[in-house]
Order: C-alpha cells, then structure tokens, then sequence
C-alpha cells in the first residue's frame, strides 16, 4: 500500500485543499480514508476549512479570467499532457482506486481508462466547439452563435466512480475555458488528492495551476456551501436522488446551471427470442459487477413468461459461479461494498424481500465484514421495494406477457438512467427505442445497462437528474450561448417587418 501511495505523491496525512498550491488547514478536522477490502487505514486528508475555501474561489475566479483567454486548442494541449500523465499512472491510479473504494482492480483500470479516454475527447473537441451561422432575414445583416466559457465550475462526485466522473466534467470543463472545483465523496478522498497532484503537474508548467482545485468536507457543509455559492454559475453534482434534489433545488433558487447524474433503478428486458448466454453474461455483469454500486447497475430484469424458468436457472447457476473476494486478487469478479452502512441497506432489503412478498432465489447473505452475496430475488411489480435503488448486488427477476407491458412496467419507476431490451426482433428492438419505447436516457439492444463508453451523452431523466455529462454535445452546459447580428450595411432594418 505504502508503495502505491508514493508512488501517486501522497503522505498517510495530506492537504485536502488545492488552489494553485497545497493549502494547510488551520482545524484539525480530516477525514480518514478507509479500505472496504479489509477495514486498513490507508490515510487522511484535511478538510477544508473556511478561509481556505474563499482562497480556492478567489484564485478558481482570477484564473478564469487568464484561462478563458489562452486558446481552446492550447487549452486542449493542456488535457493531452494530463492524458498522457494518466496513462504514465494508469496502474498506480487503478491500484488505489481498488484500494479505497473496492472495485476489482480490472474495473479500476477501466476507470481510469475512461479518464483517459475522456481526455483524448476532450483535446479534439477543443477544435470542435462551434456555434451555428444562421441567414438573417434582414439584408446585409450576418446572424451567428458563438460560446463562451462560464466561470468556476464545481464538480461534486460519488465514491463509485471516484476518478472517472471528475475527469468527464473537468477535461471538458476545462476546454471550455472553465476552471473547476472538485468537491470529491469523502469516501475516496485519496484517489482526488493524487488526480489533482497529476492535473498540477501538467499545468503548472503552463502557469495554470489554479484550473484544477479541490476541496474536501462532508456534503451536508461543503456540498451545501458550494450549492449556494453565487460565484459558480453550474454546479455538477453526481450522487443519490437525494442529494441532487437538495443540490438542484438550492442551486436553481439563485438562478445558476445544475448539471445532475442522480440514482437509475435499471432494467433488463429479456424478450422469448433472446440469446441467453448473452443475456445472462450481460446481466451478472450489470447486476453483480461493482457489487451493485454503479449508477447504471441492472437492478431489475423483465423476462418473458415462456423463457422465465431456464433464463432464471441459467443466472442462478452463473451467480454460484461468481467469484467474491479480494479485489486485488485477478480471479475476483465481486470485491466488497463500500461500508457498515451499506451493507445495513442490502440488509434492509433483503428483510423487505421476504416482506413484501419476494423470494430470494440466490445469495441474499452478508459473508462477512463488507462482502456480501450477489443476489437474486424473484419478484413482482406490485413489491414497493423494486422501485427503490438499493446500492447493492440484488436484482429483482419479474414475469412479462408481452413487450408492451415489459415497457410499461420498465417505465413505471421514479428513475430514467439506463435500459436494455435483449431480443433479435427488429420490431422489438424499434418499439423499444421508440417514442413510445424506453424513457431513459440510455437505452441499449442486446448490450446490458452499465459501463456506458464516454462518446455518448451520459445522464437519464425524471428523478436520474435530466443531466447530461461525457461525450456528444455535453460540452454545451459548460458553456454560454451568445447569438450574434451584425449589421454592415448601414441602414436601420427592423426585424419582422416593424416599420418606426
Ligand atoms: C456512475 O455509476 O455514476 O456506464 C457512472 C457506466 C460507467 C459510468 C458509471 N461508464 O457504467
């Protein structure tokens, strides 16, 4: 461990405040990282207290004003380097991650791949961010629409993805020509130290070393503080349905941007003419991998009556065959959960399975300290329970008669993150993506709910958030929209005609 952390520039205690340089806390307050894989401490940061928070804003605004003019692609040449710095870091990062929130280590360097990959997006959208030219309907008038960066942009992210979301927000933020401050889950303060140790790496050799900041604190002081703070015009915050509520509610009453990527409740629908080994590789894989603790995690399956009894042996047996342990280990398919309270929530649900009138068909067990059993409840539509999002590795197996009533009860949930249908039938498959189809915002044929490439615009709606963060046009929330007319023909022309 001790090797890992040298080798990211970390100390058992660090500065859990950047803003151009490492700040000292004046308190003594710190937040004490903890591994789910055996309960070892693996180091403490500071929180950030009151006046090194107004430093991070002060300096996070005066770099902006520089930042937003040095060029795009000079900004993008910024988020190669720190790419390239990524990719020299990729196994120590991986490492960590596993270490402080328990991901198998080759999710981990998924992750960090997905960082990396962001930011190669990134360096080619910082050529790319284009406004429209429009004909004006007045003559000798030119009409246009440029963008134009925002400001401080904060960032606030979860455990689960504690690299990978920062790295969409930012390396796109920072293209833009925002600076950004990341306000990580106090759960993995680790892993945002040594991201930002990288970031101050590349960009202070540019003078840029306040567009990357951090500061660390519980949600409910510092998550609040940064949700009312005026001086960020977005807030981008990733988390529980719970949190973006109060984020997105605060954040709105002051009239700024929220960007928000709250809880899924996924399904799988699985049509009579599926190809089960597909489905039920993409299924462990969705319901059980992560331990259950991805946003786009299959929480529950619609399967069609006809097929239910071998698709449900069939995941059974896949489920016995799953590995649970160590996540370091390179056989180990299921590390642990994220903590004590955690496991209390998968607890919970199980207790509210046999209540509500399920059955827990595999699993249902906490083996021991945070490690707990993929689960396989069979269930039905009417059990309150499934409309909830359990962070854990339970999936809620329910009987359909047809496709529409698959749909139907695929869209009866509060959530609209991820979806997928498995199925051959292009008529299936087009109902399914069609108006009257999927309400979420992703919505896969014959690939499972989770692990989202980070081309596509990430983000599901009604209580998902509405966000949208990642690939295609997400760059447009980090920006603000000037729509240009220019009049050079030296006459006074009114628009729609107005004679004055
Ligand atoms: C999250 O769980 O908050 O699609 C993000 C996926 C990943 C990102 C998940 N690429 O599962």
């Amino acid at each position: 461990m001790n090797t890992v952390l040298s080798s990211l520039n970390l100390q058992q205690k660090n500065s859990g405040t950047f803003s151009s340089t490492w700040l000292n806390s004046t308190q003594a307050k710190e937040i004490v990282s903890y591994s789910p894989i055996d309960g070892a401490t693996l180091g403490a940061v500071e929180i950030t207290d009151d006046a090194s928070y107004e430093i991070v804003l002060k300096n996070s605004q005066d770099t902006f004003l520089k930042w937003r003019e040095y060029p795009a692609p000079k900004r993008g040449e910024i988020i190669r380097l720190l790419g390239q710095e990524l990719r020299n870091n990729k196994e120590g990062l991986a490492h960590l991650i596993t270490l402080e929130c328990g991901k198998i280590y080759s999710e981990s360097l998924g992750e960090v791949q997905e960082a990396i990959d962001i930011a190669d997006f990134a360096v080619g959208l910082s050529r790319q961010l284009y406004g429209l030219t429009m004909h004006s309907e007045r003559p000798n008038h030119r009409m246009y629409e440029q963008w134009h960066p925002l400001g401080p942009v904060a960032v606030i992210t979860a455990f689960n993805f504690p690299l990978a979301v920062w790295a969409w927000n930012a390396c796109i933020a920072a293209v833009c020509g925002d600076t950004i401050v990341w306000k990580p889950s106090e759960l993995t303060p680790l892993i945002a130290v040594a991201a930002t140790k990288i970031a101050e790496k590349i960009t202070s050799q540019f003078g840029f070393a306040g567009v990357f900041s951090l500061v660390n604190g519980a949600g409910a002081e510092v998550g609040k503080k940064i949700a009312a703070d005026k001086r960020f015009p977005l807030v981008s915050a990733t988390g529980s349905t719970r949190m973006g509520r109060e984020v997105g509610q605060v954040v709105a009453a002051r009239l700024g941007k929220s960007l928000l990527e709250l809880g899924g409740n996924n399904a799988v629908i699985v049509m009579e003419d599926a190809d089960l080994n597909l489905v039920v590789d993409s299924i462990a894989f969705g319901a059980a991998g992560t331990t259950g603790q991805r946003c786009t995690t299959t929480r529950r399956v619609f399967v069609a009556e006809s097929i239910a009894d071998s698709f449900t042996k069939a995941l059974i047996d896949k489920y016995k065959k799953l590995i649970i342990g160590n996540p370091l280990d390179s056989t180990t398919q299921i590390g642990p959960l994220i903590n004590a309270q955690a496991v209390k929530a998968f607890e919970a649900a199980i207790i509210r399975v046999n209540k509500e009138g399920g059955q827990v068909l595999e699993g249902g067990n906490v083996i021991k300290d945070l490690y707990v059993e993929p689960t396989i409840v069979a269930a039905t539509p009417e059990m309150k329970l499934v409309e909830e999002e359990t962070f854990a590795p339970i999936v809620y197996v329910m009987k359909v008669k047809n496709i529409e009533q698959a749909i139907a009860l695929q869209n009866a949930v509060p959530q609209g993150l991820s979806s997928a249908l498995f199925s051959d039938s292009i008529k299936y498959s087009e109902y399914f993506l069609s108006t009257a189809g999927s309400d979420c915002g992703i919505a896969n044929i014959n690939i499972g709910t989770s692990g989202a490439e980070i081309g596509g615009a990430f983000g599901g709606e009604k209580d998902t958030g509405g966000g949208r963060e990642s690939g295609s046009d997400s760059w447009k929330i980090y920006m603000r929209r000037q729509t240009n007319t220019i009049n050079w023909g030296g006459r006074v022309v009114l628009a729609q005609g107005v004679k004055f």
